[in-house]
């Protein structure tokens, strides 16, 4: 496993950083691309930057998009991380319907855990009978959860399991997100993370500082890939850069 910190002086740049090595992946890839989305808010400024810039440089009718975690509400929910997705990237581009594989919120939980890992299973090729995304991409809650692997729950990261059923610790949502073992069998993990709020918690992880075992976000750790964390420097102030 390789690992670098790259921290942009703005989320614009950080954006273009990630729109950089999707670029790359992607268009000098061969054949179709298996990509996971985050949710949360961070993604919106980097898809909105995607649909603005980028929306005739990706060979987009490559890529099929999947989800890393959703919460266990219908598409047209505010709380949806396909709607934020949709909002802020599918509306302003050309995206084969075919290519999108949404976690289906609305459904019950424990049956679409089970239909969409097998809908992974069917179409992203496995690794050591592990299905192995190109890149997925990932953000950092202050408590340190990643995708919807709470600290709660950590032992999700070493699930055997594809998809997992979780629940928000706080508002007690429920949510469907990739197990751990699926998240480090993949090519490529970039988290994208913006705000000084976050500054601390990368500074546990990242330094393994006490208390980081505890964190879910402390276990990724590509076993044959990459591990990209892109700061902008609020996040990433006073980390060094590697
Ligand atoms: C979700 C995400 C979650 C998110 C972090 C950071 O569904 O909420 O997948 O893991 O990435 O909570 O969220 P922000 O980008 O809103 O800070």
């Amino acid at each position: 496993m390789s690992s670098k910190i790259v921290i942009s002086d703005s989320v614009e740049e950080l954006a273009g950083n990630f729109a950089s090595i999707l670029l790359h992946d992607v268009n000098n890839g061969r054949g179709l691309f298996n990509l996971a989305l985050s949710g949360g808010s961070t993604p919106k400024v980097v898809f909105d930057f995607l649909a603005l810039d980028y929306k005739t440089k990706i060979e987009w009718n490559k890529i099929r998009f999947f989800w890393g975690d959703e919460r266990c509400v219908p598409p047209d929910h505010p709380d949806s991380n396909y709607l934020m997705t949709y909002k802020h990237l599918f509306s302003k581009i050309v995206i084969p319907e075919k290519n999108v594989f949404r976690i289906k919120g609305e459904n019950e939980t424990e049956l679409e855990t089970l239909r969409y890992s097998e809908v992974i299973l069917k179409n992203v090729p496995s690794v050591n009978d592990i299905p192995s995304f190109d890149l997925i991409m990932l953000g950092l809650g202050e408590d340190g959860h990643t995708a919807s692997i709470f600290p709660d729950s950590i032992n999700l990261i070493n699930s055997k399991r594809i998809c997992e059923v979780s629940q928000h610790p706080v508002f007690s949502q429920k949510r469907i997100t990739l197990s751990g073992t699926v998240i480090n069998n993949s090519k490529k993990v970039v988290f994208l993370i913006t705000g000084k709020n976050k500054n601390k918690i990368i500074d546990i992880i990242v330094n393994r500082k006490e208390g980081f075992e505890k964190l879910p976000a402390s276990h990724i750790n590509p076993v044959k890939g990459e591990l990209i964390w892109l700061l902008d420097k609020e996040s990433g102030e006073g980390l060094s850069t590697f």
